[in-house]
């Protein structure tokens, strides 16, 4: 295999408007992230690339119910969405979110490229429109029956049980989402891709490439049945406006702007680095590799509507695979959010170490058809495979090291038959590994990983160096040298898949620094090095720990769970990234004057100044402050919290107190300073 000269991964941008699941886990993050730590380790010039899609219809949706901005529900989920890749390993290069002024110029350069050049048309079509909210209603702010399934909760613009895509005047009793009418149909303009036009060429290309089953057979079908003039704006307030004078009141549609995403994403990336044409190494130059990792329901965005906007534009690489994924089901049944039936990543990391569930999902990876979670697997995969097998072998050999040899590693003597088929085991295991790496084959390198482990505890077991201790110290030393090798080529194997195990192996080791693929077939630690403090690697998963979650399931399944939406807000505050604290502005303000709201023995309206301009707060600190205690204090207040009204006043903003055994105490500023600025 000739290796490319650079690649550029994405992952499907997830909505940001609600948690992470583990049925997104599987699809489009774990294997990536595999897929490009492999690919780092190699050497490659490799970029990973990700962030949230905040736009479309699901987050206007949640915006409504909820009754907050669609921007207050995207900065929510972005940061929470954020934060879970971390804690979970999955390392982009740079997440970035479709909400940022780089995405929107980006968008709209396509959108206006293609305009440009005559690849779009306008038409008017019949659109729902609620004459009760006065605003029309797109995509999901209509459900009805399909007309092809009979799919009763069809959405405006696609059927989630057929995947047909649908026009509004297609659904079968239409019901509006927001106020439960039946909808009337309005004339409005909208821009269309001919995508029929752009098909041959299309077809040429995709020809052109080998593509995984799933993603040929979808797109081929598509092809098959027509690809007609398809819509990509939308009557909506909140997305990307059209760049168009006559637009007013119409953004791009979802599925248009959000993989342009993938590309400002870039931007902000080599932006950030210093390098601000950096971008167009990856996106222009013929000789990056670009891949795709999605989910199955985005294979026609990915494979057939991305590429045909590519192509028209001009001037960028096209994909070269997508290796989509089937769908991953908990305990059996199908996730689902609407329904609130998942496994939340947060909720698992509350509870376990990532890399259990790492390896988990990679060894069932869903590449070929749907595949099962179940605790007792996780359970199992743990405790069986990491735990008994790799973590025993480690533990065996560096316990024994540090008991008999003082830490050191004793050198190797004669190889005998079986250490040489040991280690002419290690050193085919990169290639073995890598070529199925390179095929986005995780669940058969997983498993190839674990029969080298397997390989190594039988090795350590065959060669019995407790008993060869005294019978033949030069064998044991032998054997030992052997295993530390293994071990050493393990930190580096197992870093794809278990990230965070392997950076504590290289520990134990004392091997710090970066190690490189296509060394870890061979032995390089030397006689005498020293190793590090011994450590258990992978603990036991009891049936008492999972109980809980098996639990939870049940009652999800039966319907008595709440919620999970969102998460956090049960279990306290949690950590929150740099960036979204930022969104919060806590400010000094002084106290010009105050008094007790009636009828309440908690409350006082307190009135303050904010350098300048004023501000009224009511705060619940009137049982350790008077009125006359708390004037002319500086205190610090959240200055953007949304307004609310407190037994009928006017509250803007909230002050910063403490609570202690008898009542609050103010948060105020050590020294001096000036009311209306901005803590940091
Ligand atoms: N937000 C979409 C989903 O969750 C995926 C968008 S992928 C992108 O299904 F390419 F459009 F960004
Ligand atoms: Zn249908």
């Amino acid at each position: 295999m000739t290796s490319p000269k650079r690649i550029l991964v994405t992952s499907a941008l997830p909505y940001a408007n609600g948690p992470l699941h583990l049925g997104h886990i599987a699809g489009a993050y774990l294997p990536a992230d595999i897929y490009v730590r492999y690919q780092r380790l190699k050497g490659r010039d490799v970029l990973y690339i990700g962030g949230s899609d905040e736009h479309g219809v699901p987050i206007t949706v949640t915006a409504d119910n909820e009754k907050i901005t669609p921007q207050a529900v995207v900065d929510r989920y972005h940061a929470m969405n954020k934060r879970s890749f971390e804690r979970l390993g999955i390392s982009f290069d740079q997440y970035s979110r479709t909400s940022l002024p780089v995405h929107h110029r980006m968008a709209q350069e396509f959108f206006t490229a293609l305009h440009d050049r005559n690849d779009l048309i306008v038409r008017t079509s019949e659109q729902f429109y609620s004459a009760k909210s006065g605003r029309f209603l797109p995509d999901r702010y209509v459900e009805g029956e399909c007309p092809h399934c009979h799919y009763d909760r069809a959405r405006g613009d696609q059927c989630d049980k057929c995947g047909k895509w649908l026009e509004p005047a297609e659904l079968i009793r239409p019901k509006s989402k927001i106020d439960g009418t039946a909808p009337e149909l309005r004339k409005t303009d909208h821009w269309y891709l001919p995508m029929g036009r752009f098909s041959e060429e299309w077809r040429r290309w995709f020809d052109s490439k080998s593509w995984k089953d799933n993603v040929r057979n979808y797109s081929l079908g598509w092809y098959k049945e027509g690809l007609g003039d398809r819509p990509i704006t939308r009557d909506l307030h909140w997305g990307v406006p059209v760049p168009l004078p006559d637009a007013k009141g119409k953004v791009l549609y979802v599925w248009f702007d959000a993989p342009i995403g993938y590309i400002s994403a870039t931007r902000e990336w080599a932006e950030r680095t210093g390098d601000p044409d950096g971008w167009k190494r990856y996106w222009r130059d013929p000789e990056t590799k670009l891949v795709h990792f999605i989910g199955k329901d985005n294979v026609v965005f990915h494979a057939i509507l991305f590429p045909m906007m590519l192509m028209r534009v001009g001037g960028y690489v096209l994909p070269d695979a997508i290796p989509a994924n089937e769908y991953l089901t908990i305990e059996g049944r199908k996730i689902s959010t609407s329904q609130n039936y998942a496994i939340w990543v947060d909720d698992y990391l509350d509870a376990f170490p990532p890399d259990p569930l790492r390896y988990t999902i990679a060894a069932n990876a869903p590449e070929t058809k749907d595949t099962d979670f179940s605790w007792k697997q996780l359970q199992s995969r743990n405790n069986d495979e990491l735990a008994d097998i790799l973590g025993n072998f480690l533990n065996r050999t560096f316990t024994f090291i540090h008991r008999y040899e003082g830490g050191q590693v004793p050198a190797a003597g004669v190889l005998d038959g079986r250490d040489r088929a040991m280690l002419e085991e290690l050193k085919s295991a990169p290639a073995v590994l890598g070529d199925l790496f390179e095929r986005y084959e995780v669940r058969a390198a997983t498993k190839a990983l674990m029969d080298l482990c397997r390989s190594a505890n039988k090795y350590f077991n065959d060669q019995a160096p407790w008993s060869t201790r005294k019978s033949d110290p030069g064998k044991c030393a032998t054997t030992l040298n052997v295993c530390v090798q293994i071990a050493a080529g393990l930190r580096t194997l197992m870093a794809p898949i278990l990230p965070f195990s392997a950076e504590g192996l290289a520990a134990q080791l004392n091997l710090p620094g970066n190690p490189a693929w296509d060394a870890a077939g061979e032995p390089c630690v030397a006689a005498g090095h020293r190793l590090g403090e011994a450590k258990i690697l992978f603990g036991k998963i009891e049936d008492s720990d999972i109980a809980p979650q098996i639990e939870k399931l049940n009652r999800m399944a039966a319907g008595t769970a709440p919620s999970a939406s969102p998460p956090a807000a049960e279990k306290g505050p949690g950590r929150v990234t740099f960036e979204h604290f930022k969104t919060v502005d806590i400010r000094t303000a002084k106290v010009l004057s105050a008094e007790r709201v009636p009828k309440s023995d908690k409350l006082l309206r307190l009135q303050l100044d904010l350098g300048g301009t004023g501000r009224q707060i009511v705060a619940g600190v009137a049982q350790s402050y008077t009125p006359e205690q708390i004037t002319g204090k500086t205190i610090l207040i959240v200055a953007n919290l949304e307004p609310a009204t407190i037994r009928g006043v006017e509250s803007e903003g909230m002050l910063l107190a403490v609570k202690t055994g008898n009542g609050h105490v103010l948060v105020t500023t050590d020294g001096e300073a000036p009311p209306g600025v901005r803590a940091e």
